[in-house]
């Protein structure tokens, strides 16, 4: 995205989340709600991992009354194991407690800091702008938030119930070793200082494998889903064959990447096998002759076997959650880069709302390009009065959906201003200024929701009886109350089970239900029939009453009644007055209305010319 202009410094609109940049940063404002939750989860995580290695510490109390009681027969016998067994039992019994009650913990907590992190981001992302939108797509978008979301879930877990709970494993056996023999404690100790080095070495290592791969898993993701949403492009070209010959091309990009991973992490269980290897005769060797040499005895010997199992499974354990950690740790990186960026267009920190009162817009030296190369406005200069009725026409590409697009506040000049009743629009609160202004875009979509809702989303406190009227005023409300849930039916993704010209009828009752003091509509009617049209356009001529209006058309015939008309050319306007004037000078305007056979403008300037 390129730099703001005017806007050195990071921005973040004033509505948004405070959310931080960095990956760190943002992994502990997230969880900073649950700060109480996480203590708490801390001591049951200790309490079920110190039950757990103490299990071997009652096995040697058991192997010692053994040994020692076994001769004098069952009362004494009992006596002596009568402590080590009932701690064995309460160890079980701590242990079932403890990881119950995380579980617990994990089930109140985890779905409220998902919710949490993905109301955040998504707050966040509502206030990106169009640029923004452009350029990122929407299912990435929102694959990005969830599984951001569902990463940093796994981020805290991992520290909490398996990074932690290893760490206290580790600490008490080594202690317990420690107490049997220094030499058998340290050998443990250092084992385990190695192990964890070298898991984490290779684990850092792993993570540009796994990066790599989830890249390339991500990216035939993408090609799935672009090759099914245009899957009738493939059929009406019978292209199915090419398709899944293209998507295979990715496919085995990702089964390269994923043999890349797999043989990596491979290795790395041949490290853990050997270490365990070295572990296990280690302990033996040691433990035997110490044992050999009276040092300690048979209890201990068996604690000592026992306790270097469990530091086994253990060590396994963390290496592999290093592989998973620093993958969950790459999610969050990721959704924080993409979404937690800074926010292109932004309200002053004074902004107050903008008042319309009569509706005149002015353009003042205005310059823009949606790149910096390549300028669409070079000082356009233009007034449009209050309650004056324009119509802009020219050729495809020559800035008319820019200069309405400029008008709501979509993409911020780079010079200039524009100026509503005087008031700079940069100046005043986004939502305000778009409150007062109506667009039916070129190309409207609805929102899977029913007719009902995407009609009064227009107003949301309309009752149904003012969604009818609006309805009816954009010739909407008899195909609605033709099909089988009439109001209540749902459009499809984007509006896709209505028509074109029913999409646009649509979009028109939504803005007659809006009611805002200027109206723009980009090609508004270009998709109805002329009979339709011309309903329409005598709705419309009447909603319009003394509101200032823009209105685009390639179809002349539709804007040649109103009050001006501005043509444009590559970013100028270049004629400018009424219909009769505009005729009368015999130019651009002229030449465009003789030549329209059926009322279109030909696409490029060379058909003109060859008109
Ligand atoms: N989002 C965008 N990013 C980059 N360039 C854009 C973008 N939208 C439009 N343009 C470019 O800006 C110029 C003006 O486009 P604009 O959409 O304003 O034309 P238009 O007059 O509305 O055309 P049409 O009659 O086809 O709708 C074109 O050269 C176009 O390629
Ligand atoms: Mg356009």
């Amino acid at each position: 995205m390129p730099p703001t202009p005017g806007h050195a410094t990071p921005q973040r609109a004033p509505d948004a989340p405070p959310l931080p940049t960095t990956t760190l940063r943002f992994i502990f404002y997230s969880l900073s709600h649950f700060w109480g939750w996480m203590v708490l989860m801390l001591f049951l995580e200790t309490g079920q991992a110190v039950g757990n290695i103490l299990v071997p510490y009652a096995i040697k109390g058991i192997m010692d009354g053994v040994a020692h009681g076994a001769p004098a027969g069952g009362a004494s016998l009992w006596a002596s194991l009568q402590g080590p067994l009932l701690l064995l039992a309460g160890l079980n019994l701590a242990e079932v407690l403890f990881s119950r009650a995380s579980g617990a913990v994990l089930i109140i907590v985890g779905p409220r800091l998902r919710q949490r992190i993905s109301r955040n981001l998504y707050a966040y992302l509502q206030h990106h702008s169009a640029r923004y939108f452009g350029e990122h797509y929407a299912g990435a978008l929102a694959h990005r938030i969830s599984e951001t979301a569902v990463s940093l879930n796994h981020t805290a877990w991992a520290v909490l119930c398996e990074f932690w709970p290893i760490t206290v494993s580790f600490g008490v056996s080594i202690a317990l070793l420690l107490n049997v023999h220094p030499d058998l404690g340290g050998f443990v100790a250092g084992w385990v200082s190695v192990y964890v080095l070298v898991s984490y070495r290779l684990a850092l290592h792993c993570q540009s494998y796994a990066q790599d791969y989830a890249a390339t898993r991500s990216q035939v993701n993408g090609k799935i889903v672009d090759g099914v949403t245009h899957i009738l492009n493939a059929k009406l070209f019978a292209r199915l064959g090419f398709e899944r010959d293209y998507l295979n091309r990715f496919l085995e990009t990702e089964v390269k990447a994923a043999r890349r991973t797999f043989w990596y992490m491979d290795w790395v269980r041949w490290f853990q096998f050997a270490a365990a290897a070295v572990l296990k005769v280690g302990t033996v060797y040691y433990a035997l002759t110490l044992w050999q040499n009276q040092l300690i005895g048979v209890g201990d010997f068996t604690m000592s076997i026992g306790l270097a199992l469990l530091v086994i499974g253990d060590a396994r354990n963390l290496s592999r959650r290093f592989l998973d950690f620093f993958e969950y740790v790459g999610n969050v990186a990721n959704g924080v880069h993409t979404i937690v960026r800074p926010h292109e267009i932004v309200d002053a920190p004074d902004a107050g709302p903008l008042h319309v009162t009569q509706g005149r817009i002015e353009f003042r030296h205005l310059c823009f390009g949606y790149t910096p190369e390549r300028r669409v406005f070079d000082d356009l200069n233009v007034v449009i009065e209050p309650g004056q009725r324009v119509g802009l026409v020219g050729f495809s590409g020559s800035g008319k959906s820019t200069f309405v697009g400029l008008i709501l506040r979509h993409y911020a000049p780079q010079g200039g201003q524009i100026l509503i009743d005087g008031t700079d629009i940069a100046g005043v609160n986004q939502d305000s200024l778009r409150r007062q202004v109506s667009l039916i875009p070129q190309d409207p979509s609805l929102f899977h929701r029913s007719l009902m809702d995407n009609i009064r989303y227009g107003r949301l406190e309309a009752g149904d009886e003012e969604v009818y009227a609006a309805a009816a005023l954009a010739n909407a409300d008899e195909f609605i109350r033709r099909m089988p849930q009439g109001y209540e039916s749902l459009v499809g993704e984007r509006g896709v089970k209505l028509s074109g010209g029913q999409r646009q009828r649509i979009a028109i009752a939504r803005v007659m239900l809006k009611d805002a003091p200027i109206l723009i509509l980009d090609e508004a009617t270009a998709s109805l029939d002329s009979v339709t049209e011309q309903t329409i356009q005598e709705n419309l001529d009447r909603a319009m009453g003394r509101k200032t209006v823009i209105a685009i058309a390639h179809r002349l015939s539709t804007i040649a009644h109103l009050d001006r008309i501005l043509v444009f050319d590559q970013g100028r306007i270049v004629e400018d007055g009424s219909h009769a004037e505009l005729l009368q000078r015999r130019g651009v305007y002229h030449r465009l209305w003789s030549m329209q056979a059926g009322g279109f403008l030909p696409e490029k300037r060379g058909e003109e010319t060859a008109c």
